[in-house]
């Protein structure tokens, strides 16, 4: 596993992250200030994201979904996000990695959630945990701040709650809904977790939320109030197949580039244009005449 980079050689650190909330708050909404988290399944993205100055890493569970190809975040294990986890560690220096802690791994027991959390901080690298959920995971939020690692809460639409809420849906439209939307933020913050996601609600909820809370809001389908945004990387760069939510901004389409690069090269294979002689090495030696016939000797 790569060590951390020392503080002070631009490494984004978890009170970096809360002091960015008094920065927001005090700039405009276009301001540089807001906090810009995106997914990273594997080294290369995360390298790549690093490298462009993403504040936050996230491994997020909707590896599920982006890369595992199943239809919800519900079957992704611990071991699968120690294995991603691991990988994006490799490529992270700057950015403040977070990882999700996946559906089963914090709803048998407290004890058994600490545990599972600990082995995302020594096994992979982490420097905190999400975990879905409001008022119900106060306990646990707590628990796991107390044993040294920070926690990202997460608002609003939870994809782990998919059954329960009966589909992908916008939270916190009806007035009792909104309220109970903003305690779940709340109890996040009392708890002590140093930021939280609000997912899926109207832009006016989250601005309340966040003008509420001390701790930064990233939104994602939450509008532009929030402290921060966060994206799914493979929707950021248009490699998600079929629907995608109004909120996701396509930055890139490399689905298409991706389709036309694999095509020309089949097409280049087949013709024998590739590859080409200036693709291939040279033997300077004198070769002589290929070997015909005879029998090739089987050592042992
Ligand atoms: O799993 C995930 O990628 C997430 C973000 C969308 C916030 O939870």
């Amino acid at each position: 596993m790569s060590m951390l980079p020392h503080a002070g050689n631009g490494k984004v650190s978890v009170p970096d992250i809360l002091s960015r909330k008094a920065l927001s708050s005090a700039a405009s909404s276009e301001s540089k200030s807001k906090i810009t988290c995106l997914t990273a399944y594997d080294y290369p993205t995360a390298r790549l994201l690093d490298e462009a100055g993403v504040d936050v890493i996230l491994v997020g569970d909707s590896v599920g979904m982006a890369v595992l190809g199943y239809d919800s975040t519900l079957p992704v294990t611990l071991d699968d996000m120690l294995h991603h986890l691991r990988a994006v560690r490799r490529g992270t220096r700057h950015a403040l990695l977070v990882v999700d802690m996946p559906y089963g791994s914090f709803h048998v027991s407290i004890e058994d959630s600490v545990r599972n959390a600990m082995r995302l901080v020594k096994e992979g690298g982490t420097e905190a945990v999400k975990v879905e959920g409001g008022e119900r995971r106060l306990e646990l939020i707590h628990r796991l701040v107390e044993a040294e690692i920070p926690v990202m809460g997460h608002v609003g639409l939870t994809p782990q709650s998919v059954n329960a809420m009966g589909g992908f849906h916008v939270q916190g439209k009806s007035m009792d809904a909104a309220r109970q939307v903003e305690r779940d933020a709340r109890a996040v913050e009392a708890a002590g977790a140093f930021a939280v996601v609000l997912e899926s609600m109207p832009r006016e909820l989250a601005a309340q939320i966040t003008a509420q809370l001390r701790i930064p809001t990233i939104g994602i389908g939450a509008g532009p109030d929030c402290d921060g945004q966060v994206l799914v990387f493979h929707d950021l760069v248009g490699l998600t197949e079929g629907y995608t939510p109004k909120f996701v901004r396509r930055y890139a389409d490399l689905a298409n580039e991706i389709t036309r690069a694999a095509r020309d090269y089949c097409e280049d294979v087949r013709g024998g244009k590739f590859p080409a002689d200036g693709e291939s090495y040279h033997s300077t030696a004198e070769l002589g005449r290929p070997v015909t016939g005879g029998s090739v000797k089987v050592p042992g």
